[in-house]
This record gives C-alpha cells, sequence and structure tokens, in this order.
C-alpha cells in the first residue's frame, strides 16, 4: 500500500483494514488480532479461525486444568480435590497447591491440541495471566509459559497482573528469544517500568497491546476513574513514547474498536494492528453457550457495569445479571484455586467466612464484596464484556422466533477487515429449518 502521506483525504475515507498488514518478527499478518478470553470462550476453533485468516487468534491458559477435563476426559480437578479432601472447610489454604508436572502436561496437551490444528499463515497466542497466582505465583507462571513454548506456540500476550519477573523465569528456554512475548499495558507508566526489566535481558517485547477503559474483562484502571481515560490518548502517548526511546515495537490498541474503520483510525495513527473481542464473543466458535451469547446480544447499556466482584483487586466489565454475583458457594479451592495469592488467601475466602458468620437462623446467608470468579469463570457464570456489548445487535439478524443468528467467527472478522464508513455487514440470514 502506499505510504499513508501520498494518499487524499477521499481515500482515507474508503479505507478498510484490509490496506495494511502487521509486521512481526519478519512475517506479515493482517492486523486482526482476537483477544484471548478466558476460560475457553476464546475456544481453540476461535482462534483457529483468525489463524486461517492470516490474523492472530489467541487462547488462554486461564484454569488449563479444567479446560482439560472438559475438553479430553482428564480428571485433574477432581484429583485435586481429592488430594485435598480434608481441607475443604478449612479457610486456610495454603496447603494447597498445584502439582507442577500435571500442570505442564495439562498446557502442553492443551497447547499442542491447537497447534497441530493450524492451517493459515496467521498465528496462535496464548493469553497468559499473571493474576492466576496459583498459590505460587512464579513457578507456575515459568511452568506454564515453559511448556507452552515446549509445545510450539506462536506467541505469548502477558496480561492481568504483568509479572516484572516474568521474561526472567524463562530466560533459559531454548525458545526465549524466537518465541513473540507481548504485554498488555494500560498506561505508559507500566510499560517503561516493564520495559527498564527488559532492557536488562536485551529481551524487548515483540508487540505491546495497549489496553484502554472499554474493553471487557479486567480493567487496568481504577473502579471510579476509568471513564477519565481514553484509548486513543494512551495510544497516542505509547507511539510517542516508543519513537522518543528510538524503539520500534508494534503498537496493538484494544477495548471498544467496533468496526473496521474504528481500526482503520487507529493503524492511521500509527498502530500496526487492533486486538478486539467483544465481537467475537457472540461467534459459533466462542466458547460461552448459546443462551449467554443470547444474552449478550440482547444486552442494552444499562445492563453494563464496571464493578469489583473480582478477588484480584482489579475492577471488571460485566452484565449485572452475570449468576457469579449471587453467588453463596463454597470456595472451590481444593478442586480449582487459581486465583490463590501466594501463601493461600482469596478475597472470596473472606467474604464467604464474613458471610457464614453473620448467617440468618434460617440459614440464608448473602456473600458480599466478592465473587467466587474461578468457579464464575468455569462456568460461564461471569459475563463480562466490553462497553459495546450492547451494539452487537447491529451485527447479526433477529431470527423469526425472536432469537439471534449466531455468526461465524469468518463473518465478523471478514466485516472488520472489509468494512468501510464504520459499515457493519450482517451474516447472510441463516435458512431457518
Ligand atoms: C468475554 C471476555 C473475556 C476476556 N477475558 C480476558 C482474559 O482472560 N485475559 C485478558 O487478558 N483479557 C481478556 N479480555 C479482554 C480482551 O482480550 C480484549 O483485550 C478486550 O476485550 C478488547 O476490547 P473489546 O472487547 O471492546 O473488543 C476478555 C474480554 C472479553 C469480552
Amino acid at each position: 500500500m502506499p505510504p499513508i502521506s501520498n494518499l487524499h483525504v477521499s481515500d482515507l475515507n474508503t479505507m478498510n483494514l484490509d490496506n495494511f498488514r502487521l509486521q512481526l518478527g519478519g512475517k506479515e499478518y493482517v492486523p486482526i488480532v482476537i483477544g484471548g478470553m478466558g476460560v475457553n470462550i476464546s475456544t481453540a476453533e476461535l482462534a483457529l479461525s483468525a489463524e486461517r485468516l492470516g490474523g492472530i487468534g489467541h487462547i488462554s491458559d486461564a484454569e488449563v486444568m479444567f479446560v482439560c477435563d472438559q475438553l479430553f476426559g482428564t480428571s485433574y480437578v477432581s484429583e485435586k480435590r481429592k488430594k485435598y479432601a480434608d481441607n475443604i472447610n478449612n479457610p486456610d489454604k495454603s496447603l494447597v497447591q498445584f502439582d507442577l508436572e500435571q500442570l505442564a502436561e495439562a498446557q502442553k496437551r492443551y497447547v499442542s491440541h491447537t497447534i497441530g490444528q493450524k492451517s493459515g499463515n496467521g498465528a496462535v497466542f496464548l493469553n497468559c495471566m499473571e493474576k492466576l497466582t496459583m498459590n505460587n505465583s512464579a513457578a507456575t507462571l515459568k511452568v506454564r509459559m515453559e511448556a507452552a513454548m515446549d509445545a510450539g506456540i506462536d506467541g505469548i500476550t502477558l496480561a492481568a497482573g504483568l509479572n516484572l519477573r516474568s521474561l526472567e523465569l524463562v530466560s533459559g528456554h531454548v525458545r526465549f528469544r524466537d518465541v513473540k512475548i507481548g504485554i498488555i499495558i494500560s498506561s505508559v507508566r507500566a510499560l517503561a517500568i516493564f520495559l527498564k526489566r527488559a532492557v536488562r535481558l536485551n529481551r524487548m517485547p515483540d508487540y505491546i497491546v495497549v489496553e484502554g477503559p472499554l474493553a471487557g474483562g479486567h480493567l487496568g484502571f481504577g473502579p471510579d476513574d476509568w471513564q477519565t481515560y481514553s484509548l486513543k490518548s494512551i495510544v497516542a502517548e505509547t507511539i510517542e513514547f516508543l519513537k522518543k526511546e528510538n524503539l520500534d515495537i508494534p503498537v496493538i490498541p484494544a477495548g471498544g474498536i467496533f468496526t473496521g474503520t474504528d481500526a482503520v483510525e487507529y493503524l492511521q495513527m500509527g498502530a500496526s494492528a487492533v486486538q478486539v473481542a467483544t465481537r467475537f464473543t457472540i461467534a459459533k466458535e466462542a466458547g460461552l453457550p448459546n443462551e449467554v451469547k443470547q444474552h449478550y446480544i440482547n444486552a442494552v447499556d444499562a445492563d453494563v457495569e464496571v464493578n469489583t466482584a473480582s478477588p484480584t483487586g482489579y475492577p471488571m466489565r460485566m452484565l449485572k445479571q452475570s449468576p457469579t454475583l449471587r453467588y453463596t458457594m463454597k470456595p472451590n479451592c481444593e478442586g480449582l484455586g487459581y486465583l490463590l495469592e501466594n501463601g493461600g488467601t482469596c478475597a472470596y475466602i473472606d467474604a464467604y467466612q464474613r458471610a457464614l458468620e453473620s448467617k440468618a437462623p434460617d440459614g440464608r446467608m448473602t456473600v458480599t464484596g466478592a465473587t467466587c470468579l474461578c468457579t464464575g469463570m468455569a462456568r460461564y457464570d461471569c459475563w463480562t464484556c466490553g462497553s459495546s456489548v450492547s451494539r452487537l445487535k447491529e451485527t447479526t439478524n433477529r431470527l423469526p422466533d425472536g432469537s439471534w443468528q449466531i455468526p461465524t467467527a469468518e463473518d465478523i472478522f471478514m466485516d472488520y477487515l472489509l468494512s468501510e464508513e464504520h459499515a457493519i455487514r450482517r451474516p447472510a440470514l441463516e435458512k431457518q429449518p
């Protein structure tokens, strides 16, 4: 494509994302990245659709042992629960540890299952949330990253929590310099701190995802001040900062990019690709059950809230109707336990203990202040979404029975790629039986 400076304004108006390519590690990709969505919302099938179409798809390793049990019939969760059965009524979970060999085995199984099905020119990356501290944060993170590299993952996106030691942890791995490593940041300040460490290892990130305040999942902003930030400004500051530091690292904005034209605007600013997720939550290939996809499409703005229910301490955007917000269940750390801080604590355990202590005489109890996100995400009961969720209606067809047609990932991907002037092309109307 010609350099932007040689183009006329009228060209810019009719540009689409297909006029751009992401250059990463000597390879060229369609500049669409489907963001990681745990737990198994961004399935292998979803990630592989992006890969087949020349873009980049993420799988997520959130609760990977649970995901393997669902996909491959293993019994990691029940074995772990059995091992720690005597601890189930104990609010002190310090004893509950993941078996690192089993963790590596599950990670390799899940990643190679996905990588083995690649058929296009794109790539499959792993979203690796560092807030999944698993009661042994450094050791489990090292195992997760190394096992993913062993199994042939193309790239690892370090998310939620950004552990400054993460690069050091895997610096001895043979693929340390060949696997693509990216980071998700929400401020130049966080980026600068991470880069200081990276410089010492002479291993800079290969790409930087700048996630703004309108994204789904956990947010890197305060619960009360996220409205005061804008993705456009943070992207502009990041590009400016990298230029000043003489660093040529692709910048990938994320959060609220709803049309192909929204994406083009970022590429014209100097971004290299975009990361999107909410529009893909309703794809056929996405892991959410069909009823939940229908809830997402039916959502209106008033249904969306940014709350502090996640025990991670990070604000999270979700639909108010999320069943997880009404949980009163006993913590299931013996089976899951992915959010246990080192030392075996979790804000949900504390909230549950408080609720037990003030239980009504008839046995009713209400847990307030935190939800069990391990169970909530595993059961698809936490309906996290980007702020644009209420616009999903614009992207598909209403069927005669009142439900919504579920588009394929390819429908959504191609709409992002070819859309001009903010137009959204709905999928071809599904034939009714
Ligand atoms: C359902 C859902 C689950 C998500 N889960 C994760 C996750 O596990 N890890 C992560 O880093 N980001 C997660 N995100 C954030 C996305 O990867 C992505 O960066 C962001 O949502 C992009 O904004 P958009 O949804 O407005 O397109 C999630 C987003 C959604 C909608």
